[in-house]
């Protein structure tokens, strides 16, 4: 399959162009677009033969639910049934943005999407391209990150190509995603609302219109399978360093042994020698998110056998970033 590249401007992208890839939706083919966390690749998702491409094209396993992404809040509410109130407070203060709401599915969602699940993932994407794109489509689009399943989201065109050239019919270019780091994920079939991923919007942005309604991610025996997916990791051992551990020696005593080694600096001054990718992050938490996927595929590329990297505190957006480097360290 060739796939065709649209480049388009982020800001004001032409509709002539939008019309293009909403056509290929409309087709049944599938379609990668950017959003403000990461580019995503989806399909029509009221249709199961269209849904079942983005699959094969991801080779994702069917038991792993895709999000229905919409263009506002009245396609979203058209997919569900039975929601409280409450939600339509997130809804206002966050859509479009980077929450996705796990709510009861009705009969217009096809198994697929929700992986048999009686609950399906909504989600409005706070970016240009994917809102035009889903419009003139005229329908939700049932997507998931751009990359092959197993490897990193994307947060450029270059990442969604090379793992996506010739799998999808079509890519929408609008260069890097903001964000970097995936949508909060908050099951609101019941109360307490319960945070599945840690992403973009914190909990204590989440309190703050919902006090006490919020619920950090619900505990599952040894340790994992809270979502249906395991989050990326790297070929590297990633080790994750907490303030007060000394990376630099850490990484040094790694490097002496011959081992390619990289470090991940975060508020550390002294740099470690010897070691083979060597990336510091200056601008706090926000650009840990963006560059996190980015540092998972340089060390792969450069064979990197540790990965240091230091943990941002835990709070805001930090709590993502670290769930993402928890989540990679675990074997
Ligand atoms: O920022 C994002 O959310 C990006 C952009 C492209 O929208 N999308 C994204 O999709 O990260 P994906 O498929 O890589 O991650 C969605 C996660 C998966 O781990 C999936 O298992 C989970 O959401 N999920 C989907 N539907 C679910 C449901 N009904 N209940 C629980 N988890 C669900
Ligand atoms: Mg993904």
């Amino acid at each position: 399959m060739q796939t065709v590249h649209l480049k388009v401007d982020p800001d004001n992208p032409n509709p002539r162009i939008i019309e293009i890839a909403a056509a290929l939706i409309r087709e049944g083919e599938t379609v990668a677009f950017p959003t403000e966390t990461v580019y995503g690749v989806g399909a029509n998702g009221l249709d199961e033969k269209a849904v079942q491409r983005v699959f094969k094209a991801k080779r994702r396993p069917l038991n792993n639910p895709l999000l229905m992404h919409v263009m506002s809040w009245e396609q979203a509410s058209s997919l569900v049934t039975g929601i409280y109130e409450e939600v339509l407070l997130l809804i206002n203060r966050f859509w479009p943005g980077p929450l996705t709401l796990v709510a009861r599915a009705n009969d217009l969602v096809p198994p697929l999407v929700t992986a048999g699940l009686s609950t399906v993932g909504l989600r409005m994407p706070d970016h240009r391209v994917a809102l035009d794109l889903i419009k003139a489509a005229g329908v939700p689009v049932a997507a998931t990150s751009a990359n092959l399943s197993g490897r990193p989201s994307s947060t450029s065109a270059r990442h969604v190509m090379k793992d996506l050239n010739g799998r999808i019919a079509g890519i929408l270019n609008a260069g890097t995603t903001g964000w970097g780091i995936e949508s909060t994920i908050l099951d609101v079939t019941r109360t307490p609302f319960t945070i599945l991923r840690p992403g973009a919007i914190s909990r204590e942005r989440l309190e703050e219109v919902l006090p006490g309604l919020i619920e950090a991610v619900r505990p599952q025996p040894e340790g994992g399978g809270r979502m249906r997916a395991a989050h990326y990791r790297p070929d590297a051992q990633v080790i994750p360093v907490k303030p007060g551990d000394n990376l630099a020696e850490l990484a040094q005593a790694q490097a002496a042994k011959g081992k390619r080694v990289g470090v991940v600096v975060a508020t550390h001054r002294e740099l470690p020698t010897l070691t083979d990718l060597v990336v510091v992050i200056n601008g706090g938490s926000a650009e840990y998110g963006r560059r996190l996927y980015e540092i998972f595929r340089m060390a792969d590329s450069r064979r990197i056998e540790y990965l240091f990297m230091e943990i941002p505190e835990e709070k805001g957006l930090g709590a993502a970033v670290a769930d993402r480097i928890y989540e990679a360290a675990r074997r």
